[in-house]
């Protein structure tokens, strides 16, 4: 270890910014949102003026300005750091996330602060900005976990069962009270089985468009029921020591029956646990989310619901195709092409056979005939474009572009067997020219 983190406490402190321009402005910045009080030199100041002050910092082009400011703060016993001259410090500073109670700082000891500033970005995509609540709330039940736990080892596991429990789930929502709530049964010694569900939606495939949350929650689950159009890099990124539980659904053969799922969630969150439900593309879109979300919250236990990038979304961004375009399309419309009931769905062809309207049907490759015709029945031009992609945003993807009146025959020709979804109207035409574009690239 070159260097030793340490941090100081800013509520209430004095901090000294020596010279002028755009790098003393940004430590300055530093302190914006600290209860510190900054004071700002333009030239050295004595050292009697830097008395009492717990930093400075000296960020000035001129050498001897430099120098009389370092021995300035040495005489008057004040840590000061030089901007770029780390021979000159008396300590670094650190590229720094900011969670109000909770600081991380990254360093290199003034070797690459550029390295240290990626390492920054990285760890700040892990840390919800959450945590300040969380951190927060911790800070305002810190005494009475101090007197209702004698000893150290206590005070610990009744930390970790309010901060890992329901507790901390709740404080992490932004649900205070509720989370106040729990932490006074755990103190009070009553066995909290808090658990809860999290409908995560997962994305259409690539793990790179999960959100933040959805990643925070897969590595701390306990258990995950997941489906079949999960993609397996994401499972990756499941806690190693979680149970993982494939409840896929393939069309037409339900591995566990849908009331079945709902029923092993609810058992398994009365028992305390935290529970994943983790979804392909969005829980809400053509996701079942709706019911699992009702049977949760009509057993009474805790739910909550984190949206994923659904299908249509993460497919046309990926093909270069925009849903809706000033001169294309003014709406688009999410379907369903899964056929209730005989063997086409049951839509309102003539409100889907507008102009200037984008369609995207899910589950639509085996009816695709019939949507196909359906729609030129309902006056939507045969000319219309119309883009069909498969396994969009995985290694697998392919993408097969035709007309309305082509549809289906293109499906076949190319073998197309889904998760797939159809792009029906004028965009879908734009596809083409992105793949120039990428091609051109290439
Ligand atoms: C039961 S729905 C679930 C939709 C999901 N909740 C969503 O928001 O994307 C399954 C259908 O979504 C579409 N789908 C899901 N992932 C896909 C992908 N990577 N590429 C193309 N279509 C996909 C297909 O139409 C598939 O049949």
């Amino acid at each position: 270890m070159q260097s030793f983190p340490a941090f100081f406490p800013l509520d209430g402190r004095r901090v000294a910014i020596i010279g002028e321009g755009w790098q003393a402005d940004a430590k300055a910045r530093l302190f914006d949102p600290a209860p510190a009080m900054v004071t700002r030199f333009s030239a050295p100041p004595k050292a009697e003026e830097l008395k009492g002050f717990a930093l400075a910092f000296v960020a000035t082009e001129d050498a001897g300005e430099r120098l009389a400011a370092v021995e300035a703060a040495r005489v008057a016993g004040v840590p000061v750091n030089v901007v770029d001259q780390p021979a000159l410090s008396d300590f670094y500073t650190p590229a720094i996330i900011d969670r109000g109670e909770l600081v991380v700082g990254v360093s290199t000891s003034g070797a690459a602060p550029t390295l240290a500033r990626d390492l920054r970005t990285r760890i700040e995509a892990i840390i919800p900005s959450a945590y300040a609540t969380l951190a927060g709330f911790a800070r305002s039940i810190r005494a009475r976990v101090l007197a209702s736990r004698g000893d150290f080892e206590s005070r610990r596991r009744a930390w970790e069962e309010i901060l890992r429990g329901g507790a901390g789930e709740r404080a992490l929502a932004g649900d205070l009270d509720g989370a106040q709530a729990l932490a006074d049964r755990v103190l009070a010694n009553e066995t909290v089985a808090a658990g809860v569900v999290h409908l995560v939606g997962a994305g259409p495939g690539d793990p790179d468009l999960l959100t933040l949350r959805a990643l925070r929650l897969l590595s701390d689950a306990d258990i995950v029921f997941h489906d079949r159009l999960v993609d397996p890099r994401i499972l990756d990124m499941i806690r190693r020591d979680a149970e993982r539980v494939f409840v896929g659904k393939a069309k037409g053969d339900h591995a566990v029956p849908q009331r079945d799922i709902e029923a092993l969630m609810i058992a398994e969150a009365r028992k305390g646990r935290r529970v994943v439900r983790l979804k392909g593309g969005d829980p809400f879109i053509f996701g079942r989310g709706g019911e699992e979300l009702e049977a949760l919250r009509a057993a009474g236990v805790e739910a909550h619901v984190v949206p994923g990038i659904t299908a249509a979304l993460g497919c046309a961004a990926e093909a270069g195709v925009p849903l809706t375009h000033r001169d294309h399309a003014q709406a688009v419309t999410f379907v369903t092409g899964h056929a209730k009931h005989g063997d086409e769905p049951d839509l309102d062809w003539n409100a889907l056979a507008r102009e200037k309207h984008t369609l995207v049907v899910y589950m639509g490759v085996e009816t695709a005939p019939k949507v196909a015709a359906r729609l030129i029945e309902a006056g939507r031009a045969a000319s219309t474009p119309a883009l069909v992609i498969e396994n969009g945003t995985t290694p697998r993807v392919k993408r097969v572009q035709g007309t309305l009146a082509t549809l289906a025959a293109r499906i076949v020709e190319e073998g197309v067997s889904g998760p797939a979804i159809l792009i029906i109207g004028e965009v879908a035409a734009l596809a083409e020219v992105a793949t120039r574009l990428e091609e051109a690239a290439a």
